[in-house]
């Protein structure tokens, strides 16, 4: 038996790795174990950060192809090394993994390497390539993540049927890619391997693709999408996929029809799953939903109140970002402090181009709830920044409530919109109102004025539209 923690943190990612900084810098001896090999989580090894790279490298190819002949720009012999972008890729993979054990030095967190398993609520023992060490703890947070679901009998070889993790590390362009599902990782990733050259097809099971998205924005999105040349089968429901060694056969259904289609690669882009397995759950007495989700209360404790669970691994967006604050929320809580996250105001990005982003509720949900609500909109055609820029696709929208105005939603698509939500979660937080945007003065020309002409457009008084 080894040293004794106040905090045990199983899994390094976003909310994981966070919440053992936050901990450690209140006074509690800290410790976070991770099995991976190096720290992130699948945010910084395999989700957010290798994705945005690809999505940034090879934008910058499209737009050397596509756009720069048009604006006088005249390089010749432009040349995709795949190689390369993903040497390139894997640095800032490497780079920002390294950075997390850098912050675990300074801040004092015990790193251990190892598989996590919780054997009473106050002891955890690791593995480690044969190793076994015990660990004794005041309190443990499980932040395991989660991992690519499937579809039943379909299994991800990451060969020709493949989850995200192949689809940003494939070794050349395959030149036709089916994505199943049109959500984040789908559109994602679909787009990437259309810009460097796939011939791309996205099935998706619901009439629309991104749902829970603002259906106006969606619908916005798949235009721009299939203008890209991004192609869309909706209502399908994909009910097989047959690897054939060098390529992929898929049938799927479309109103009672069934069909065929081929392809180099299929990636199966259908969720997330809680990564619970091995945890020893069952044993200790902790129990899960339906959906395999840790069951917790409103403080994230488990059956056990000394254990604590965060991030995917628990109800909620399986985004990074809500589990970082859930993280901070927890050692905030545990070491005295009112730990708290403001499920309202959690922003959603999707990193193609335009980007999406979004924050609070929807048309849909507030028609749902009753809650009347005026609209303002504002489109990045009239905006003068996106159009020097020659990025004019999109719009903002602003949803407030009727009487009191105070913002309800904000949906945009467009140019850097993934920066710019920033600026509504916060009037968000403090509770401001659609004219409070409206009269906040916004630098002239920013992509950013188009949102204070959608919160004057609540009024009726946009003044460039
Ligand atoms: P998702 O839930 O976003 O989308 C899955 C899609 O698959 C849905 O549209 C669903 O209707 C469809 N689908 C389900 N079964 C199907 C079938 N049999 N045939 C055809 N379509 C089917 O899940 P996704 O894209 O796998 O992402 C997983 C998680 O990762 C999400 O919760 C997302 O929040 C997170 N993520 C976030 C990113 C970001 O913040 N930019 C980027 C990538 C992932």
């Amino acid at each position: 038996m080894s040293d004794k923690f106040d905090l045990i943190v199983i899994g390094g990612g976003p909310g994981g790795y966070v919440c053992a900084i936050r901990a450690s810098q209140l006074g509690l001896k800290t410790a976070c174990i991770e099995s991976r090999g190096s720290l992130g989580g699948t945010c910084l090894n395999v989700g957010c950060i290798p994705s945005k790279s690809l999505l940034n490298l090879s934008e910058n190819y499209h737009k050397a192809k596509k756009n720069f002949f048009d604006q006088g720009i005249e390089v010749s012999n432009i040349k995709l090394n795949i190689d390369k972008m993903m040497k390139n890729k894997n640095k800032s993979v490497q780079v920002l993994t390294k950075g997390i054990e850098f912050l675990f030095k300074k801040n004092k967190v015990t790193y251990i390497k190892g598989k996590g398993v919780i054997f009473s609520s106050q002891n955890v023992v690791v593995y480690d390539e044969g190793k076994k060490t015990s660990y004794n703890t005041k309190n443990i947070v499980i932040a395991t993540g989660s991992f690519p679901s499937s579809l039943p009998g379909i299994e991800i070889n990451e060969k020709n049927i493949i989850s995200s993790t192949a689809a940003l590390s494939l070794s050349s362009v395959p030149k036709s890619l089916v994505v199943i599902g049109g959500g984040y990782i789908g559109l994602e990733m679909g787009s990437v391997w259309k810009r460097l050259g796939a011939e791309v097809t996205v099935i998706e099971n619901l009439p629309f693709i991104t749902p829970g998205m603002d259906r106006e924005i969606s619908e916005e999105f798949k235009k721009i999408l299939i203008k890209q040349g991004i192609k869309f089968q909706l209502n399908s429901k994909v009910l097989s996929i047959k690897d054939t060694g060098t390529q992929v056969q898929i049938s799927y259904q479309t109103n009672e029809k069934k069909f065929k289609i081929s392809a180099d690669k299929a990636l199966v882009a259908v969720g997330r799953k809680p990564y619970t397995e091995g945890l020893n759950l069952g044993k200790v007495g902790i129990k899960k939903d339906e959906k395999g989700r840790i069951k917790v209360n409103k403080k994230f404790q488990t059956d056990l109140q000394n254990i604590y669970a965060i991030g995917d691994v628990i109800d909620g967006p399986m985004l990074a970002h809500k589990a970082e604050e859930e993280g901070i929320a927890v050692a905030e809580s545990l070491a005295g402090q009112s730990g708290h996250v403001n499920y309202d105001v959690i922003p959603g990005v999707i990193y193609t181009s335009p980007e999406v982003a979004y924050v609070g509720k929807t048309e849909e949900q507030l028609k749902r709830d009753s809650i009347e609500y005026k609209v303002g909109k504002f489109p990045f055609l009239a905006n003068s920044r996106a159009k020097v820029n020659n990025e004019t696709e999109g719009f903002v929208k602003i949803l407030a409530d009727k009487k009191s105005d105070r913002v309800l939603g904000v949906h945009i698509i467009g140019p850097h919109c993934g920066d710019m939500i920033a600026e509504m979660a916060l009037a968000m937080e403090f509770g401001a109102s659609a004219e409070d945007i409206a009269r906040t003065c916004h630098a002239h020309p920013t992509h950013t004025e188009a949102i204070k002409e959608a919160a004057l457009a609540v009024d009726k008084r946009p003044i460039h539209f």
